[in-house]
């Protein structure tokens, strides 16, 4: 059976004209015009993209004693009806763990997702076993390693192991994740919080202030530079981490930001809600900060110094969050988004000329599937691309609410947001999973997506490194030694 798009405007990172985009067995057939298939999608009015593709989410995670409650089932439903054709997941090995069995797990609970997915393998301690399994995981074609200088005493990775992972991420032609969080003054900071009484959750603000996210994404930076390895920063909440990437950049550092929707547009006053559970469920690492930072968010967005608008989404209950009542170290850290990411980019971004379509495209789709080694599989139309596309409403609108969204927790951290810009269709692998807002998707649909190492910017990079190698002079003459 074949489906034909007709009457859309195709918009894509770097084009927009009109054309019709013929499905067959999954994939872009033919892009032209008159196109006709066995099933006609009309798209009238509506645009055309690659279907979003969401490199950050933490489905089903164990963290802070408690499971993340949206599994690969609904954290999927959930993206499909935003939008979002593909999750990039966090395989997260336990202390001691070793990286495949990890794998192993991740691989038991994807298998009920409803859109494509792919892993990232995060590096939580440091030893030969991981050394070893490290080129096994890129075989198996996970080519991404996360790094968290955060959460001391559970995931954290110290300098040393930092480096000594990054150089193996390098050799691999891999590239190397950070959350960059300086974790030994957090642990600091809380501690004197919570001695002073300051046990609510405004106080998880305060501990994580911009200056511990700044310092680490530029030691991160720098550590990744001396390693050899490209970078790409996860959730950059602030001016001071933005501001190391622009810079580093700027010096021709192969270095990537990613900010998330949360911080484009929530700032922190939620945090000083009144409502204990308000600002409990908005709790999440880094937090959510005030204009100033939201402001530089979106002019890297625009100038081209952020790549990426991810979600980050571990979305916890309320029951779950208020673990943390007495002790906000305990509220586990995590906000949802993969329903509302593409609705509130488009409604904050484009429908304000902060963004053009085609910069929307490039940052919730194409720039991370070009830097994740996986287009234009992913993240393109074109012909022989897979049929992962959104046929997008800008003139639909909804009001965000707990009631109608397909996550499983009890609330939204955008409640009540009016939002223009929803789609009209979404397609996984050519298959309709969703229509103006009806979801017929299917559990298992799902498939993993290998990706390839030592991708254009790997062999820049090692090409450089070759060319600027350490090596001994040669020298005539050699003056007689013990003089
Ligand atoms: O608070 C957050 N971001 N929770 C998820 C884990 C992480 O740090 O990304
Ligand atoms: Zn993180
Ligand atoms: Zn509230
Ligand atoms: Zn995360």
């Amino acid at each position: 059976m074949s489906t034909v798009i007709r009457n859309g405007t195709i918009v894509t990172a770097d084009l927009s004209w009109k054309a019709d985009v013929l499905i067959e067995g999954g994939r872009i057939a033919a892009i032209g015009e008159g196109l006709v298939g066995d099933e006609v999608l009309d798209a009238s009015g509506c645009y055309v993209m690659p279907g979003g593709i969401d490199p950050h989410t933490h489905l089903e995670m164990p963290f802070m004693g408690t499971y993340s409650a949206d599994d690969f089932e609904s954290g999927t439903r959930a993206a499909l009806a935003g939008g979002t054709t593909m999750v990039v997941d966090f395989a997260l090995p336990s202390p001691g763990q070793g990286l495949m069995d990890a794998l192993q797990m991740w691989d038991n609970k994807s298998g009920r997702a409803h859109c494509d997915y792919s892993f990232h393998m995060a590096v939580t301690w440091w030893g030969e076993q991981v050394f070893d399994e490290m080129a096994a995981v890129v075989d198996r074609g996970i080519t991404s390693f996360k790094h968290f200088m955060a959460y001391k005493g559970a995931l954290m990775v110290n300098d040393d192991e930092l480096f000594a992972s990054f150089r193996r991420v390098g050799d691999l032609g891999g590239i190397a994740l950070v959350h960059a969080e300086n974790g030994d003054v957090v642990a600091e900071l809380s501690a004197r919080l919570l001695a002073e009484g300051n046990v609510g959750p405004e106080a998880h603000a305060y501990s994580r202030p911009p200056q511990v996210e700044g310092e680490a994404t530029n030691r991160a930076i720098m550590v990744a530079d001396m390693a050899g390895v490209p970078l790409y920063v996860v959730h950059v909440s602030c001016e001071d981490s933005h501001e190391a990437i622009r810079r580093a950049r700027s010096q021709g550092k192969r270095v990537w930001g990613e900010p998330l929707i949360q911080h484009l547009t929530l700032d922190e006053s939620e945090y000083f809600h009144p409502d204990w559970d308000h600002a409990a469920r908005r709790v999440m690492s880094p937090p959510f900060r005030n204009k100033l930072h939201q402001d530089s968010l979106w002019a890297g967005l625009q100038s081209g110094s952020l790549s990426v608008v991810a979600t980050d989404h571990c979305a916890f209950t309320t029951e779950q969050k208020r673990y943390g009542v007495g002790d906000f170290t305990r509220i586990p850290n995590g906000t949802g988004g993969l329903e509302d990411r593409m609705p509130m980019l488009w409604t904050h971004g484009v429908a304000t000329g902060r963004l053009t379509p085609n910069e929307f495209v490039a940052v919730t789709s194409t720039n991370i599937a070009k830097i994740l080694g996986m287009y234009p599989k992913k993240g393109a139309v074109l012909v022989g691309s897979d049929a992962d596309l959104v046929v997008w409403d800008p003139e639909a609108e909804k009001t965000i609410s707990a009631g109608s969204q397909q996550s499983a927790i009890d609330y939204n951290v955008f409640e009540g947001q009016k939002v223009k810009g929803l789609p009209r269709f979404t397609l996984t692998r050519g298959v309709v999973a969703v229509t103006e807002g009806k979801l017929d998707s299917r559990e298992g649909h799902g498939e993993f997506v290998a990706r390839a190492p030592r991708g254009t910017v790997n062999r820049a990079l090692s090409a450089w490194k070759e060319l600027t190698a350490p090596r001994p002079v040669e020298r005539s003459g050699i003056p007689a030694s013990g003089v």
